[in-house]
């Protein structure tokens, strides 16, 4: 007797309904994309019991009258394709005709829809995917589904569910991709009957981002410039080098108007970040790539959230690049706010008067030729102490010595190329001081501006290194005695596989013996004292980036970073035409606001900021 036997209807659905509903996120994503596709302006979402108890998606969309209604439970019964060639070029976020009877095979369904202008909507109930009721319904014009106790008759799945919590937060990311997306459509959340968000429809994608994440984010989002590619068109925020999130859930990328998953994308985007992104952590993106839709097969997974692209190639040139041109575009605008003039000195020092001695800033003294130690805010003298900080009376107000940079001439002695200068002279700062032996902190025209020295120094060390390399030519200076030192023979293979790159970087260094190396020069800006003990630390470091053999084959770039961070010396006190060569060299820098390896060189605390928390501006 033959052993093989068709599905029923309903149990195909659930198996279809195994792949395309994994949770409840999956069916708030199905139902909101089917109310997009039908054109809706406002779509309201309502959960309770992280979904598990009830999904319900309300739009104003075109509707169905009765027979699309019933159709729309059958499989394979879809609007948005006809043939197979339709699938070449996809223009909708639906098309395989799967979802609406895949959620109702595993759950308690309802739909109530109505055409524009028709006299009744329709109401059509099902239960784990047999349909019990059909009748008049008598709803607004649009569509409202309401999924009930999600896989109540799969309890198998059921097991496979998280916390609610858990549940309700993928919920609630589903609908930021959607709601990212579709700027222009209105969204609502409601969970467990209280409002999450409500969205107006806007015009524009950073009033969405600022609804839904809040100003301070945008603040700190640059806006892609869109590439002129004929093919391929980019546009979207990106976050300011140094911006990053340790979780991927504001890495956000859609292929014409779909939200997915690309490592092609993802990869991409990492690269055009290069060293402005901290290791380990996520960059912050709202991207959108359009083209051709038929140079993207969105039929390639279950749940719709991969894609795959015709040329990979030729998208991942162009991502690289755009985030590239995207920082660099940010860099000149950061730049900007050094060069416009700081507020005038004379009414400055009319408020100096007016508060009496309480001014740090009493005088302006010439700069000095001398080497002079900068300031520490972070001194011992209690400053740590709130209480005591609070109790000191204004003309005992510790003094800092004063000192203005905003004068080119001072620049030019201390700077070679006729460039540098005009660039220095465009940039004005002022250097207040050395808080704790590490930030500097100065003022711009935007207010005030903390500076990491440390890491200020390391991205100013990089970048010349690099710069360095690629001319072939960077200046070594030889070590009084060379220096001879032993290695276990792993790190003495790391050694020898990589010698040519140290010897590119300046690293004058050679097999003397098994295991044994010497080292003869050194790059002639890293200020080493001991060149064996400097190796050393440089090589554990890499050993311990990577963790494993790989570590063997770590790019020249990841040797660099890691050599410039050995060259920076902890707590080292800079003296202030130090301090004021570092800023403008990290002002020069490719990527100024973030060292090597991602970490921010320095914040801006704008004047408006300030206000707000002095309670001067509401
Ligand atoms: N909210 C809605 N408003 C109007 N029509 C809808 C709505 N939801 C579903 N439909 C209709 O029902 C059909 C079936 O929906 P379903 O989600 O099952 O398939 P699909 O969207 O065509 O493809 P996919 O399975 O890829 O989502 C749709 O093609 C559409 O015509
Ligand atoms: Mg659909």
């Amino acid at each position: 007797m033959g052993r093989i036997r068709l599905l029923s209807e309903t149990v195909a659905s659930q198996v279809a309904a195994g792949e395309v509903v994994e949770r409840p996120a999956s069916v708030v994503k199905e139902l909101v994309e089917n109310s997009l596709d039908a054109g809706a302006r406002d779509i309201d979402i309502a959960i309770r019991r992280g979904g598990i108890s009830l999904v319900r998606v309300i739009d104003n969309g075109c509707g169905m009258d009765r027979n699309d209604a019933l159709l729309s439970l059958e499989r394979h019964a879809t609007s948005k394709i006809r043939s197979a060639a339709d699938l070449q070029a996809i223009a909708t976020l639906g098309f395989r005709g799967e979802a609406v009877p895949s959620i109702a095979s595993v759950s308690r369904f309802r739909v109530s829809t109505r055409e524009a202008g028709a006299i009744a909507g329709t109401e059509i109930v099902v239960n784990g995917g047999k349909i019990d009721v059909v009748r008049d319904g008598g709803e607004a014009p649009g569509t409202q589904v309401e999924v009930r106790s999600l896989f109540y008759n799969l309890p198998a799945r059921r097991k496979f569910l998280r916390s609610e919590n858990t549940e309700s937060r993928n919920i609630e990311h589903q609908i930021h991709l959607q709601a990212i997306g579709h700027p222009e459509i209105g969204f609502s959340l409601m969970r467990d009957d209280r409002i999450v968000f409500q969205l107006p429809a806007t015009t524009t994608l950073g009033d969405r981002i600022r609804d839904l994440y809040g100003v301070e984010l945008l603040q700190r989002l640059v806006e892609v410039n869109g590439t002129a590619s004929a093919k391929i068109q980019i546009s979207g925020f990106i976050g300011q080098a140094g911006l990053s999130r340790q979780t991927r859930s504001q890495q956000l990328v859609f292929v014409n108007g779909r939200a997915i998953e690309s490592n092609v994308i993802t990869g991409a985007v990492r690269e055009g970040y290069h060293t402005a992104l901290m290791k380990g952590q996520y960059p912050v993106t709202f991207l959108f790539v359009e083209l051709d839709p038929a140079a993207v097969d969105v039929n390639v997974h279950p749940a719709k959230r991969e894609v795959r692209f015709r040329e990979p190639k030729g998208v991942r040139e162009a991502v690289v690049r755009c985030i590239q041109r995207t920082l660099e575009h940010a860099r000149a605008n950061w730049q900007e706010k050094f060069s416009a003039p700081i507020r005038p000195a004379p009414a400055a020092a009319d408020s100096v008067k007016a508060t009496g001695d309480l001014s740090l800033r009493s005088e302006v003294t010439a700069p000095e030729v001398t080497h002079r130690e900068l300031p520490h805010l972070g001194a011992p003298a209690g400053v740590a102490d709130p209480g005591r900080a609070e109790s000191e009376i204004p003309g005992q107000a510790p003094r800092l010595p004063e000192r203005h940079f905003d004068s080119a001439a001072v620049v030019a002695s201390a700077l070679q190329s006729q460039e540098h200068v005009t660039k220095a002279a465009q940039q004005q700062f002022e250097i207040i001081g050395v808080l704790s032996k590490l930030y500097v902190l100065m003022e711009n025209a935007n207010g005030l501006v903390l500076v990491d020295q440390h890491a200020a120094h390391e991205r100013v060390l990089f970048e010349e290194l690099r710069r360095r390399m690629e001319q072939q030519g960077v200046p070594t200076q030889k070590l009084l005695l060379p220096q001879t030192f032993d290695v276990p023979p792993r790190d003495a293979d790391w050694i020898e596989q990589n010698l040519s790159v140290l010897q590119r970087m300046g690293i004058g260094i050679e097999s003397f013996g098994p295991d044994t190396f010497k080292i003869d020069s050194l790059p002639s800006f890293l200020d080493v004292s001991d060149a064996a003990q400097f190796m050393r630390k440089v090589i554990d470091d890499l050993k311990s980036a990577s963790n494993n053999a790989s570590a063997m084959r770590l790019g020249e770039e990841m040797i660099a970073k890691t050599v410039c961070r050995h060259a920076v010396k902890a707590n080292d006190p800079l003296r202030y035409p130090e301090v004021e060569k570092l800023i403008r060299d990290l002002l020069d820098c490719d990527l100024p606001y973030c060292c090597p390896h991602g970490r921010p060189t320095m914040i801006q605390i704008s004047l408006a900021e300030l206000e707000k928390k002095f309670g001067r501006k509401i």
